[in-house]
């Protein structure tokens, strides 16, 4: 553990450097951001359930991800994360799944980049697992898009 005050340098106790934690508020500002964008996916698509069964275990997923995070966050830093999440507009369900496609392709490149910058091995556990998460994730948005666009 470290007191952000005192030894906020290149790196703490943890081998997290400055830029890791500025990073990790990206990470928890995305995943915010999807699990509002994923939700109102999920109230257009009730009555078709392979859209709602895919959207719903991203949705899952960027919660458990948010948590893991924010957790992250606090033990680092002895704060809570200032969460900003953004409102993602879409015009079409098909548009949905094409921004959230391109949005999981980000995050695994983001996660990549976290995983090789952290030290410890249980950090580099929970970025390993999440870019998993995510490349999952972008695999289901890509199936969902060329299924709307056949409808
Ligand atoms: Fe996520
Ligand atoms: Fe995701």
């Amino acid at each position: 553990m470290f007191s952000p005050s005192s030894s906020f340098g290149s790196t703490n106790d943890n081998g997290v450097s400055r830029k890791f934690i500025d990073l990790l508020v990206e990470a928890i500002n995305g995943e915010a951001t999807a699990i509002g964008f994923y939700a109102e996916i999920l109230t257009q698509v009730h009555g078709d359930q392979v859209a709602y069964d895919n959207v719903k275990h991203a949705y899952d997923d960027e919660r458990k991800h948010f948590r893991q995070f924010s957790r992250l966050y606090m033990k680092l830093t002895g704060q809570e994360p200032r969460v900003r999440p953004k409102r993602v507009a879409y015009g079409s369900l098909r548009e949905a799944y094409r921004l959230a496609f391109f949005d999981e392709l980000e995050a695994q490149e983001l996660y990549n980049k976290m995983y090789l910058m952290a030290k410890d091995r249980k950090i580099r556990d929970i970025f390993y697992g999440a870019r998993n998460d995510e490349s999952e994730h972008s695999q289901r948005f890509q199936y969902l898009y060329h299924r709307e666009e056949r409808k």
